[in-house]
């Protein structure tokens, strides 16, 4: 197969998630290209959790759309995702002695029993290791190299011990043993190899791309509170920043980590913080702050469902209005959007290339779906990135220095502590020139012109947008963040059915990129915004600054929209 999706189900706590990256871990290193997805409970034990994989020889775009093989824990599992086996898909399920209690038989599908949990107690005395006898029968159904399988559990449990380590690896060879000695194998499916396995490949999350792009760009210091789903960027950086030179200081919550991350970039380092949609919240008064004293820093909210405490562990992109808006006052701040975990790299760069160059607050918006996702990827090349830094000052004679000078650009020079004849006054107050503090009308006025001016053009000095199909559509598509992956794949679908549609992919998303969108809408008789969330934020601050007629598609679910359902979406619309 060029292109096979398996979903691992179970309840919370079973270690769906340790199996499901040992598939992916597998599936990598045989030189295929992986694009993972997991969904679980809020709680740490309980709950419907999955795990999927998918895996093909040719670039992967989104999730997908259902699955070929499922490997059904628990009875919850199977129920959940009956619907999605259809004629021609593969069930491995746990019978006799697990939680499911009959055999399974329907139409179509191919059904491999396997009582996982039975040899688990019996077998290996240990209940912990029924995931791994259920990896050594899919990797003996579907040809996952048992040897990276092997490895992957001494890097996985070993520091659990050597007992537990030779428990799992005995229970991986009884569940292949089980495969062999009582199934015939009927259908299709095998993993397979790629021709060439690329050295320079890596396998990495959205979260800890997210920290990987960071430390490029330069920032050596973080300040965070956790927060599912982001804590994992702070856990990536805790392991690099002290080795060059960086810190990472955790602080009592999200108001103190971005005053911390605003401190330090007031010092003169790159500076960010991580957080999801709570945390952003608190952080408002503050990026207000940085957006008046005009102090550098990233803030990545890694988006899950809300409002309030809300879904903490499912997928939504539901903070933009937030990330624009957020906050009193008129604050000019950046809102980029990554759509798949090399990009989350780039974006990262640029976002403390654009916090550097314009000195305001970058927010990166990623999601639980993004954050939480693994994907096979070519390992960057810190060196092939463009770093930008701040405009420094340097005294030259000409009378005392003037922090906020009001020139053309908007953007004036900073000076950090210590800096001969650079001190200034950097507070929340409305300021002259100098920094010193003044509330004038006139005063106000410029300076809050001087603060925007900085982003009017910020478009034209970005990258073009990319622009996915040609000529003119009957369809166009306008999307945003992790969504713009299943964009992509149902509009390569769509093309290929000879549909005349196409789709604009910015990543750019606050300030607008008014030009770009009205240039690729006037090509298009129709404009649809699909999005992850109820209101429809890009659609709406789209609307906020030109006069398209926009159709709305908003899935909110706590999951991503798959390239099938956004395909039937496509022919409907048009
Ligand atoms: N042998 C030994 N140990 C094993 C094992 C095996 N065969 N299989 C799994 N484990 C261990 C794992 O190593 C892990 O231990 P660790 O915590 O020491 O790393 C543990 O069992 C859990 O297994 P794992 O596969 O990682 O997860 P899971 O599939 O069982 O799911 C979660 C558990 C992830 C769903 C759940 O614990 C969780 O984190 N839920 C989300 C909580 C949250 O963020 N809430 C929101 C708060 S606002």
């Amino acid at each position: 197969m060029s292109d096979l999706i398996i979903r691992i189900g179970g309840e919370g706590g079973e270690g769906i998630i340790s199996s499901g990256d040992m598939v992916a871990q597998a599936a990598a290193r045989s030189g295929l290209n992986i694009l993972t997805f997991k969904t679980f409970p809020a709680e740490i034990r309980g709950g419907y959790a999955m795990y999927q994989i998918r895996f093909s020889t040719d670039e992967i775009k989104s999730e997908g759309s259902g699955f070929d093989v499922m490997c059904a824990f628990n009875q919850e599992a199977l129920d959940k995702n009956r619907s999605a086996l259809k004629p021609g898909t593969v069930l491995v399920y746990d019978y006799p002695g697990g939680d499911i209690k009959e055999e399974v038989n329907i139409d179509g599908v191919t059904c491999y029993n396997l009582p996982m949990s039975q040899i688990a107690k019996k077998e290996l005395e240990m209940y912990r290791a029924k995931n791994m006898v259920a990896l050594g029968a899919l990797s003996e159904l579907f040809d996952i190299s048992s040897e990276s399988v092997r490895d992957t559990i001494h890097s996985k449990f070993g520091k659990k011990g050597e007992k537990v380590v030779g428990i799992n690896l005995n229970a991986i060879e009884a569940g292949a043993k089980y495969v062999r000695e009582n199934h015939k194998k009927t259908d299709p499916f095998k993993m397979g190899k790629a021709e060439r396995a690329d050295k320079d490949v890596i396998i990495i999350s959205g979260n800890n791309a997210a920290g990987l792009g960071a430390l490029i760009a330069g920032c050596r210091f973080l300040s965070c509170y956790p927060i599912t789903p982001a804590t994992e960027v702070a856990i990536f950086m805790s392991k690099y920043l002290p080795k060059l030179d960086g810190t990472l200081v955790q602080a009592e919550d999200e108001i103190a980590s971005i005053a911390n991350v605003i401190g330090a970039a007031f010092a003169g380092q790159k500076a960010m913080t991580s957080t999801s949609g709570p945390g952003l919240s608190l952080m408002q008064e503050f990026l207000g702050y940085a957006s008046m004293a005009e102090i550098p820093c990233v803030v990545v909210d890694v988006q899950r469902g809300g409002p309030s405490t809300g879904l903490p562990t499912k997928h939504e992109q539901s903070d933009l209005f937030m990330a624009a808006h957020g906050g009193h006052g008129d604050a000019p701040r950046i809102v980029l959007s990554p759509e798949n975990v090399p990009d989350v790299i780039d974006i990262m760069v640029q976002a403390f290339n654009l916090a550097e160059k314009y000195q305001v607050p970058v927010l990166v918006l990623t999601d639980g779906s993004l954050g939480n996702r693994t994907e096979s990827i070519q390992a960057p090349d810190p060196n092939s990135y463009e770093i930008i830094d701040r405009k420094r000052y340097a005294p030259n004679g000409d009378g005392p220095y003037k922090r906020y000078e009001l020139n053309e650009s908007g953007i004036s020079a900073m000076s950090h502590p210590g800096d001969a004849d650079g001190a200034y006054i950097a507070t929340g107050l409305e300021h002259f020139e100098t920094s010193a503090p003044g509330y004038t009308p006139e005063l106000h006025v410029s300076m809050s012109d001087k603060r925007f001016r900085k982003l009017e053009n910020i478009e034209d000095e970005l990258p073009p947008i990319e622009v996915q199909g040609d000529g003119e559509a009957d369809l166009g598509l306008i999307s945003w963040g992790s969504t713009l992956g299943t964009v992509r794949e149902s509009v390569d679908m769509a093309i290929a059915a000879g549909m005349k549609v196409k789709a604009l992919h910015p990543k750019l998303v606050w300030p607008v990129p008014v030009k770009a969108i009205t240039e690729f809408a006037s090509g298009c008789k129709k404009i649809l915004v699909p999005e992850i969330n109820k209101q429809g934020q890009l659609a709406e601050i789209i609307r906020s600054k030109t006069d398209l007629h926009l159709i709305q598609y908003n899935v909110y679910g706590g999951l991503p929209i798959t390239p099938d359902e956004l395909f039937e979406k496509i022919k409907e619309v048009i």
